[in-house]
């Protein structure tokens, strides 16, 4: 299959050259030699269902550069592990890719990403810390589409009843989970459990807002041994011991768990914001009935880790001007406002955490802001997606207590330490 793509490939430089302009591709759309046409972008799971609709606007004003939208997994480490297959085997297939912010240095370092120019972007009015995950040694790889940071969604009516504030501490999550959500048959607390890309979000999150850390910066310092790795760790798995954490929540990707705090089945919920539109929505139990704050910590605020994605370019691309386009196009003011009105992620443009209007609709953006500009990135390591798999499996081994906390921060840092020597 390969070798005929790759003679149809070469035909169609024949036929641009010989006729100094228009063949057609597979799609049976002209496709010119000036870098322009027809593209396909592939995503993760579009879990509010917009991006198709926002796509058809771009469809509608370049009938010669059409975009089609292949959706992949919801799961972040299914939609990483069909990528890098298409990337390895068939570099063409994808020409714009929707990348977990977590990817860009991998997918920079292995060659299947092309540097972009920064002045093609209004990187100057995004929010700071979304460009830094979208470049990798100096150079820009990818455009921030958008942000992400974690948030807490809490009962309000429960909470109101009981003459309870949201909780700002583990130790007052912890109060409230084990003793007011039985009373009202509600599990306590549930994040993103599975073992994939959310539990080593969740897990990072416990253990930076411990006050510990997990890599250094560019992953080649292993910072985990720490006794707030260990506060983290034993946090989420001291949960499932206790049952406050429901047990059915080690196998909950981010839409089990919404559903389960929607159907009116947890007291509190880590979550992204996406979720507050469908826990707000028509067929929510609990619409009307919840707030939203910032994660708690061990002693204070937590800490979230920066989530998001950014657009990348296959260094394949059949057409990588109208791929710039595009991205530019899905940056834009316009698209970006879509994105939060219609897609219900968060954008990446600043100005529109202090917009009046969308304040006033979206009344957390404000603390989303600042839980944006406080979040931590994940380690920038071309190894990335192994340093995942190894917090993915220490954490679960904590929360399913098949390991002490102390005993799985130990194997983490072990393994972690032999990931960097093979990067080094
Ligand atoms: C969200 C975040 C992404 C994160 C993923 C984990 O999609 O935006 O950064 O890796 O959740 O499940």
């Amino acid at each position: 299959m390969r070798w005929i793509r790759a003679a149809g490939r070469g035909l169609l430089v024949a036929a641009v050259v010989v006729s100094g302009y228009v063949a057609k591709d597979a799609s049976g759309v002209g496709a010119r030699d000036d870098g322009r046409g027809p593209m396909t972008l592939a995503t993760a799971g579009d879990l509010t269902d917009y991006l198709g609709p926002l796509l058809a606007g771009w469809n509608r004003t370049h009938p010669d550069e059409k975009v089609t939208l292949v959706e992949l997994p919801d799961s972040a480490d299914e939609t990483h592990a069909q990528m890098v297959t298409e990337l390895r085997s068939d570099r063409g297939r994808f020409d714009i890719l929707n990348i977990d912010v977590a990817w860009t240095p991998e997918f920079a370092a292995a060659g299947w990403i092309s540097p972009l120019d920064r002045d093609r972007f209004p990187l100057r009015g995004f929010l700071p810390p979304v460009v830094g995950t979208a470049t990798y040694d100096d150079k820009l790889y990818a455009v921030p589409y958008v942000t992400n940071a974690g948030m807490l969604f809490y009962r309000k009516d429960i909470l109101d009843r009981e003459g309870e504030q949201p909780p700002r501490t583990w130790r007052e999550l912890e109060r409230q989970a084990r003793t007011i959500a039985p009373k009202h048959g509600l599990g306590g607390y549930a994040g993103q459990f599975l073992p994939y890309e959310g539990l080593t979000v969740n897990a990072a999150e416990a253990v930076y807002s411990a006050g510990g850390s997990i890599l250094g910066d560019e992953g080649e310092r292993v910072t985990v041994d720490s006794a707030a790795a260990r506060d983290g760790l034993g946090f989420l798995a001291r949960g499932v011991r206790d049952g406050w954490i429901p047990r059915e929540a080690l196998t909950y990707k981010e839409e089990e768990s919404r559903k389960a705090f929607q159907n009116g089945r947890l007291l509190f919920l880590r979550n992204w914001p996406y979720a507050y539109a469908g826990i707000s929505g028509k067929t929510s139990e609990v619409a009307g009935k919840f707030g939203a704050v910032p994660l708690p910590g061990a002693d204070g605020p937590g800490t979230s880790v920066l989530g998001g994605s950014n657009l990348a370019v296959n260094a394949d691309a059949r057409h990588p001007d109208s791929a710039a386009d595009l991205i530019a196009y899905l940056t834009s003011e316009p698209v970006q406002r879509k994105v939060l009105t219609e897609g219900a992620q968060p954008p990446v443009l600043a100005a529109l955490y202090r917009d009046p209007d969308l304040v006033r609709e979206y009344p957390y953006l404000p603390a989303l802001r600042t839980s944006v500009l406080a979040a931590a990135p994940r380690p920038k390591s071309p190894r990335y997606d192994q340093v995942s798999l190894a917090v993915q499996a220490v954490a679960h081994d904590a929360m399913a207590q098949h390991q002490s906390p102390a005993a799985a921060v130990r194997r983490l840092a072990r393994e972690l330490a032999a990931i960097a020597r093979r990067q080094g």
